[in-house]
């Protein structure tokens, strides 16, 4: 996540997340679900611009057009200001600037809502902790604590407990990738909930011992080709609710990707390339097959961000 001091306010970079690693576990009583996750923050980046004004109150403007108070970047807003008694020192102007798809299962809404608590408190001095916005964080979706530090992290719980693993990945080096993200915007909790319908149960135990933790005592390499990285547990579930989502998995197998996997709980899925060029290609390769209105791009994964959050 990138912070930008512009005339007065603050410009961020917000970026999206793949998962690389995905399973589920048995719905809690609290109404989630158990995951042990690998995420990993990819260049494709919305932006967000802060601007303090003069009129009081929060105003989002998305495309030139004024955003409901249902969006997510709104709803972190005024969670942070009833944090600090209700009142902002003065009036905020937010401008979204959308390029990562909704309901994609690239966690966009969530790292916009991480952004806006972050440069919020920042643009003011709020005094509010860093271990404080992280669980105003959580009030607003399981995958925004992850953006507060970005990189490469384990999250486990219902994804807002976040254990950075950059150190273990970083020998990989950058990781370049190809998103096909269809135009259908996939609902988790539909998802989360065919998963809980899904027979037989597979999905009894959590990372049983082929798991994660196997592939965290390996390398990033290991991992990969012993076929422990690159799974997802709600891949079959989200193929079977989406035709097409299957269609483009069948794509991505004829392809010959270093791996292929969805991410979260779709509709995106990605595939893995040793370069940039070899992306490249692959992305030219696709865009003549794919359904029609799905986008085909590369991105890299970026590393973690949490020096840039401040005391
Ligand atoms: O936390 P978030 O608002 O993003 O979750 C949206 C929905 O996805 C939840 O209401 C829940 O139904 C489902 N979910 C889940 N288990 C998780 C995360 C989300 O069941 N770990």
């Amino acid at each position: 996540m990138e912070f930008n001091q512009v005339a007065g306010g603050l410009v961020v970079r917000a970026p999206a997340k793949l998962n690389l690693f995905l399973d589920v576990g048995k719905l809690r009583e609290d109404g989630y679900h158990p995951i042990d996750s690998i995420f990993q923050a990819i260049s494709l980046c919305d932006e967000l611009e802060f601007i303090p004004v003069a009129t009081e109150g929060i105003q989002l403007i998305e495309e030139g057009i004024a955003a409901g108070r249902e969006n997510i970047v709104y709803k972190a807003a005024a969670l942070l200001q009833r944090e600090v008694g209700g009142r902002f020192p003065s009036g905020v102007r937010i401008t979204l600037k959308k390029s990562i798809p909704a309901g994609a299962g690239l966690g966009g809404g969530s790292s916009d809502a991480a952004a806006t608590l972050i440069a919020l408190r920042k643009l003011w001095g709020l005094e509010v902790s860093p271990g404080r916005l992280c669980e105003l964080g959580v009030e607003l979706g399981s995958d925004v604590p992850f953006f507060f530090s970005g990189g490469t992290a384990r999250c486990q719980g219902r994804g807002e407990i976040t254990t950075p693993l950059d150190d273990l990945f970083e020998p990989a080096g950058t990781l370049h990738f190809v998103l096909v993200c269809p135009a259908i915007e996939v609902s988790t909790r539909k998802v989360f909930e065919a998963f809980d319908q899904s027979d037989p149960n597979p999905y009894m135990a959590l990372t049983p011992p082929t798991g994660i933790d196997s592939i965290l005592q390996s390398s990033f390499i290991e991992g990969f080709y012993s076929g422990e990285l690159l799974f997802n547990r709600l891949e079959t579930v989200a193929c079977d609710l989406f035709a097409e989502l299957a269609e483009i998995k069948g794509l991505l197998a004829a392809e010959g990707f270093r791996g292929f996997l969805m991410s979260g709980s779709g509709s995106t899925f990605f595939g893995l390339c040793d370069n940039a060029d070899a992306a490249s290609s692959m992305v030219d390769c696709l865009k003549g097959k794919v359904p029609l209105g799905t986008r085909v791009l590369t991105a890299m994964s970026v590393p973690g961000w949490s020096a840039n959050i401040g005391p």
